[in-house]
């Protein structure tokens, strides 16, 4: 059974992740949530003072940090592992959503998350969604989608997200952490957030989960059907 590599893109809370791992579930490919790698290395950083500004801190803080994926039954998809301890809800802070975009803006953490994310792909058959996944990590993905939203949308259902976590949070510290993470996402010098050339635009703010998931479905087999793989 032939497999291909699939990229989503996008801005945050575009729901590249819910589509990602619908994707991956319908497929029985593997899902990689990239952002979760920053995020998890933000953690790290937070937790052990680390300046992201100072080159040689970042070096050896990162000599420290092992990544890993596990399958978890109970929510029937992968969670992120920081040095063996599972992180997958405490990355979801906002602590960590406000220092993340900075984190990953880092050319020494890019590089060390980028050669992770490319050996997940060697044996091909995976889902990953990111910044900069179609354009950095995969530039020969088989598919690369990149996910929009109307900003409202995004708002709300991070808003929403959010509440679960934090009953204090507002619309208005949403809206602006979305903002600043998408502008310093899309002009950071290393590997911004853009479109790939090959990317096809899927804006999803007035599509079902279901909806959403057919289309791209109806795109993969296409691409299966299409590349020499
Ligand atoms: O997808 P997310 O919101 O969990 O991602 C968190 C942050 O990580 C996002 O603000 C930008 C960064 N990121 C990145 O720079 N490159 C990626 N491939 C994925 C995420």
């Amino acid at each position: 059974m032939k497999k291909i590599i699939i990229t989503i893109d996008g801005y945050s809370s575009c729901g590249k992740s819910t589509l990602a791992k619908a994707l991956a579930a319908e497929l029985n490919y593997v899902f990689v949530d990239s952002g979760a790698m920053y995020r998890a290395i933000t953690l790290y950083f937070l937790r052990n003072h680390i300046d992201w500004n100072n080159k040689s801190q970042v070096v050896k803080a990162l000599e420290n940090i092992t990544l890993e994926f596990g399958y978890c039954d109970d929510n029937a998809t992968s969670e992120i592992y920081l040095n063996d301890e599972n992180v997958e809800w405490l990355i979801r802070d906002m602590v960590v959503a406000e220092n993340v975009s900075e984190v990953a803006a880092v050319k020494e953490v890019r590089e060390f998350a980028v050669r992770q994310q490319r050996k997940m792909g060697d044996t091909k058959g995976i889902v990953m969604d990111g910044r900069d996944i179609g354009t950095t990590v995969f530039p020969d993905a088989e598919l690369k989608i990149f996910l929009t939203a109307d900003p409202a949308v995004r708002v709300e259902r991070r808003f929403r997200e959010m509440l679960t976590k934090n009953p204090h949070i507002t619309i208005d510290e949403v809206k602006t952490n979305l903002e600043v993470r998408d502008y310093i996402d899309s002009h950071r010098e290393f590997s911004p957030l853009k479109k790939a050339d090959d990317a096809i635009v899927l804006d999803n703010s007035n599509l079902s989960m279901k909806d959403q998931l057919k289309i791209a479905l109806k795109l993969v087999k296409e691409r299966l059907e299409t590349s020499k793989v």
